[in-house]
């Protein structure tokens, strides 16, 4: 499997997805400072990841602290946690993951631990949280893999494979499902502008993994659904709302219309940690709008002429009328969604 990140004594080691698939490098990360900057340059990305990051950068920050006393340990960590939350705001995985170390520092705390025991219990959940990420990814794929037909042609939009988890992905993690399963797949991988996060990594992934991929521009998705060419549609999610609402790379809004168009089925594979039932519906999460430049440029090339005003915003919502059903590692949920997530997330 793709190591997407590790801890390794004293540095978190992740390979530098910028750099994919024209070099395999990795980036070591020594302080928390330089997880955050990673998170938010994107050397790691995708709302897993991401999680499983600010969790590792966190235990990696409280491993390197000098304090010795509670008190002053406690200051520096809640520091750690802000600057975590600070990098990406749409990805509910992150504060997730946020939450949970701060749970477990209050249990460490509460039960009268020591520094260096609140250390060990700091690194050991995060982890756990990389370990349960990779077993839930697993589990949504052999879920995901039923409602995959024989002879799929399937398209998805951006990357939510190993590289945007701590491993195997959420809707690469589907159709990895369906081809354990002996199912035969073709996977039409989006470009994704700007970033081209399908065109780099989704396709470096399914290539690396001997499954049939195409790559198209993302203005050709429409058209190969009127050609018949798409059965089903798969994408990751960043955040789901109480009512299934879905914010997901930008123009995952787009390819869930028109697959509602074409009468494709439109389905979301996620772990339940990007559940947020407490955002009710898509308008209430809050949408990164990214650097001008990577509108502008691509790699060191100027496509766009100054004076041009620029809009990034990273991430759409699709509103759930769109969304067939939600994959999730406990499960499928389908409409009305604020039942069947209620019932999942329990
Ligand atoms: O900006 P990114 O690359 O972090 O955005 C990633 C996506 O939108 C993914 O589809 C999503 O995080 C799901 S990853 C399993």
């Amino acid at each position: 499997m793709l190591p997407t990140i590790a801890r390794e004594d004293d540095t978190v080691v992740m390979i530098d997805q910028r750099k994919l698939p024209a070099q395999e490098v990795y980036v070591r990360c020594k302080t928390a400072a330089e997880v955050a900057r990673a998170i938010k340059t994107m050397v790691i990305r995708g709302a897993p990841a991401i999680g499983v990051a600010a969790a590792m950068g966190i235990a990696l920050g409280m491993r390197k602290s000098k304090a010795t006393g509670t008190t002053k340990f406690a200051a520096e960590f809640q520091t750690i946690c802000d600057l975590m939350a600070g990098t990406r705001p749409t990805a509910v995985n992150l504060f997730w993951a946020i939450d949970r170390m701060k749970r477990t520092f209050a249990a460490a705390a509460q039960a009268g631990e020591s520094v260096d025991q609140i250390k060990d219990r700091l690194d050991r959940e995060s982890q756990l949280i990389h370990d349960e990420d990779v077993a839930s990814c697993r589990a949504m794929g052999a879920f995901g893999a039923d409602v995959v037909p024989a002879d799929a042609k399937i398209l998805t939009h951006c990357n939510a494979g190993a590289l945007a988890t701590a491993g195997y992905g959420t809707a690469l993690g589907v159709i990895r499902g369906a081809v354990e399963q002996g199912k035969t797949v073709a996977v039409f991988a989006d470009e994704t502008r700007p970033f081209l996060q399908g065109a780099r990594l989704t396709a470096w992934e399914l290539v690396k993994d001997g499954i049939d991929t195409t790559v198209i521009t993302d203005n050709m998705a429409g058209a190969m659904m009127r050609l018949g060419n798409v059965d089903l549609v798969v994408v990751g999610a960043d955040r789901i709302a109480a009512n299934g609402d879905v914010a997901n790379k930008i123009g995952t809004y787009s390819v869930a219309v028109l697959a509602k168009e074409h009468g494709i089925p439109f389905y979301v594979a996620a772990p339940i940690s990007t559940v947020d039932l407490n955002t009710p519906d898509g308008g209430g999460i809050p949408i990164e709008e990214r650097n001008d430049r990577e509108v502008t440029h691509v790699g060191p090339s100027r496509l766009t002429p100054e004076g041009a005003r620029i809009r990034n915003p990273a991430f759409d919502v699709t509103p759930s009328k769109y969304v067939t059903a939600i994959i999730t590692e406990r499960g499928i949920a389908r409409a009305p969604y604020e039942e069947s997530l209620a019932k999942l997330v329990g």
